[in-house]
Parts: structure tokens; sequence; C-alpha cells
């Protein structure tokens, strides 16, 4: 059946190919999928306090708004990340801004946070309450922001409760100036107030919430080291390796390579790999990593965790294999841990990274 919607669908501007399936998922079409929910035994892991059913997580960006992680849940995806929200809507950049590069299995985006805001993120948090799985909830800054930092404090603040955890995005390249909060010092203010809205929620009663960071695969050596200092020191729970890239891999053969934005898909999987692996061997193992970038099969899926993933994420893949990938990837990924020997997936985690 995909193999009929995607005729259709790709042959459509790709962002209205997108709001044309989350209208579908909204309507209640996932159905027509079928559950895919259960998930081979192997696959179960405990990673920043939660139990995950499976380690395949749906990429931030799909679900801005939070509006299909029911169906996306029922896809068989262990956990969905909606997002980014910023506090105020935002209409993002002009149009055309998504663009399908199909000879490279690839995407450019440069989307620049479009969604409607935090209030109908919590609106639709809030409805969803009862949903059959885990949800993180990740969190932006507006444009014309004055303190951006801020920006993060109120995401955290208005819809804490309502998420299994929080992403604390600060490597999307469409957002003039926002990769900036990588570097140390403005890191560590960011952290600190982040963490210190979950210590007054603590005090008051409620549980703790996971705080993960999501970082860019262009980041330096020396960022790496910073943001490794500064994650052990601060109380965040995990890092999120990493968003797409600003780079443009000299295989790419799609007319539309020179796009701006950020590139994600295929071409992304070595360069955010190697990335994950340098994260990994920072840590020394210590902080649970997400590994995300270019993953399409059980292979893709395997190799990132080999190389220090504890969760893995994907976006672009979809869009080219369709929502049956999510079944795919996961008994490929248990057979490939069995055939290693593996007794469950945490110990596989980071074997290539030593
Ligand atoms: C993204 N991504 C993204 N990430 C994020 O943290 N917030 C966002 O709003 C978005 N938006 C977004 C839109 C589109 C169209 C794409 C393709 C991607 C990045 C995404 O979550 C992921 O990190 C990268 O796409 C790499 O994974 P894949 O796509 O190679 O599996």
């Amino acid at each position: 059946m995909f193999q009929i919607a995607k005729g259709i669908l790709h042959r459509m501007d790709p962002e209205k190919a997108h709001t044309a399936t989350i209208n579908a998922l909204k309507m209640g079409m996932g159905s027509l999928i079928g559950s895919a929910a259960v998930s081979d035994p192997i696959l179960k892991t405990s990673v920043f306090g939660i139990d995950f059913p499976n380690p395949v997580g749906l990429a931030a960006g799909f679900d801005k708004d939070a509006e299909v992680t029911r169906a996306m849940l029922k896809m068989g995806f262990g956990f969905v990340e909606a997002g980014t929200v910023t506090p105020k809507p935002q209409i993002g950049n002009p149009k055309p801004r998504l663009f399908r590069l199909s000879e490279d299995a690839a995407v450019i985006n440069r989307f620049g946070f479009n969604n409607k805001g935090l209030k109908a993120f919590k609106a639709r948090l809030t409805l969803q309450k009862d949903r059959p799985g885990i949800i993180g909830a990740n969190v932006g800054a507006n444009k014309d922001s004055e303190d951006r930092t801020a920006d993060y404090v109120t995401g955290v603040d208005t819809l804490y409760g309502l998420s299994q955890y929080f992403t604390i995005n600060i490597s999307s390249p469409n957002t003039p100036g926002l990769r900036a909060l990588q570097s140390k010092e403005a890191l560590e203010e960011l952290i600190t107030r982040v963490v210190a809205v979950r210590d007054k929620k603590v005090a008051g009663g409620q549980p703790s919430i996971p705080m993960l960071v999501k970082v860019a695969p262009d980041v330096l050596d020396e960022d790496i080291a910073d943001i490794c200092d500064v994650t052990k020191s601060s109380g965040i729970d995990g890092l999120i390796v990493g968003n797409t890239t600003i780079s443009r891999p000299d295989s790419l053969l799609s007319d539309q390579r020179s796009e701006m934005g950020g590139l994600s898909g295929k071409p992304l999987m070595q360069l955010s790999t190697d990335v994950l692996k340098k994260f990994y061997r920072a840590t020394g193992g210590g902080i649970p990593l997400v590994g995300v970038g270019g993953i399409a099969s059980g292979e893709g899926a395997y190799m990132k965790i080999r190389a220090g993933a504890s969760l893995i994420q994907l976006y672009s893949a979809l869009v080219y294999e369709g929502p049956s990938l999510v079944s795919d990837i996961k008994r490929d990924l248990a057979t490939f841990l069995k055939a290693d020997g593996f007794e469950k997936l945490a110990d596989a985690v980071g074997v290539d990274a030593q």
C-alpha cells in the first residue's frame, strides 16, 4: 500500500506531501497499516530511568505539533519525539523549504521551526495523556527571541509532566545563531537554568523528568570535549547525536544538493556515526547517547548501537521506505543481536567504540 501512496506523495511538493501524511494519520489512516507495537523482548531496554519496549524512536521534526504521537507509536516506534516547539507560534522560513534528494535517499530542510507554539502543543499532549507509549517533548527558541535561554525554560516549565523526557534542541541549522548555544559558557548557563526548573518541580512533589541535549553532527572535537564536560557536571541525562548537517558530502548526486539547510538521510550516516563514537569515548560510556542520522535499515540501527547509542531515532528514511521500515528494523536488529551472541541490547552498546 505504501508503494501506491509513495507514487502519489513523491509527485507532490514535499511539504504538501508531509502535510497530507500528517492529516491522513490524524484521520486514523495509520490504523490501516495495522498495529506493529509488538517487539522482540531482546529489544527491551532501560535508559535514564525509562523502560523502552524497543530502542527505535521517531526523530523530532516529523510531528512538530504533537498531532500524531498515538499513530506513530502504533506504527511500532518504541518512543516518539514531538517538536521542536517554540513558546510562540512561528511560520518559519519562506517556501520552498523542504527538498527531496531522491537519488541520494536524503532530505534537505530549512523549515526554521515552523510550529503552532507551546499553548497548542500543551493542549495536544494533555488530550493524549492516556497514550500507549513514551513521548519526548523537543523544545526550542523563537527566532526573534531576545533571551533564547528563557524560551527553553518556558518550554520545560509549561510542558512539565506531560512528556516522559525533554530534549533541549540547540542544534538546528535553520535558526540563525541557535547553534552558538553549544559553546561552553552558553551551554552551562542554559543547562543550569533548565535543570533549575526541574529541581523546583521535584521540590514541589513532581517526578524528575530526564533532560537530553540534542547536538549537531558538525561539532568540532573541542566542542565535543566541552559539551561532555558540561553534561557530566550538570544533571543532563543524555545527548542526542545528532541533528541535520550543514556539510555536503562529495557523493551527493541530486540537483538540489546545494539548497541551503540541514541535510539528513543516508549521506548523514557515516558522519553522524563517527561523531557518535567520539561522544561515546569522550563520556567513557557514562552518559546515555541517542544515535540519529541516516538510519534506513536494521543494519544501520545496529551500527549506531555498536557505535555507542543506547537508543536510536530516524526520520528521513520513512519518506523513502514507508511505515513498514519500523517493523523491519526491529526484526533485523533482534536477529543481528542474537547472531552475535548478545543476550540484551544494552550489552551491544559501544562495542565498536572502544
Ligand atoms: C528534522 N529534524 C529536526 N530536529 C529537531 O530537533 N527539531 C526539528 O524541528 C527538526 N525538524 C526536521 C524537519 C525535517 C524535514 C527533517 C528531515 C529533520 C532533524 C531530525 O530529527 C534528525 O535529527 C535528522 O533528520 C537526522 O535523522 P535522519 O532523518 O537522517 O534519520
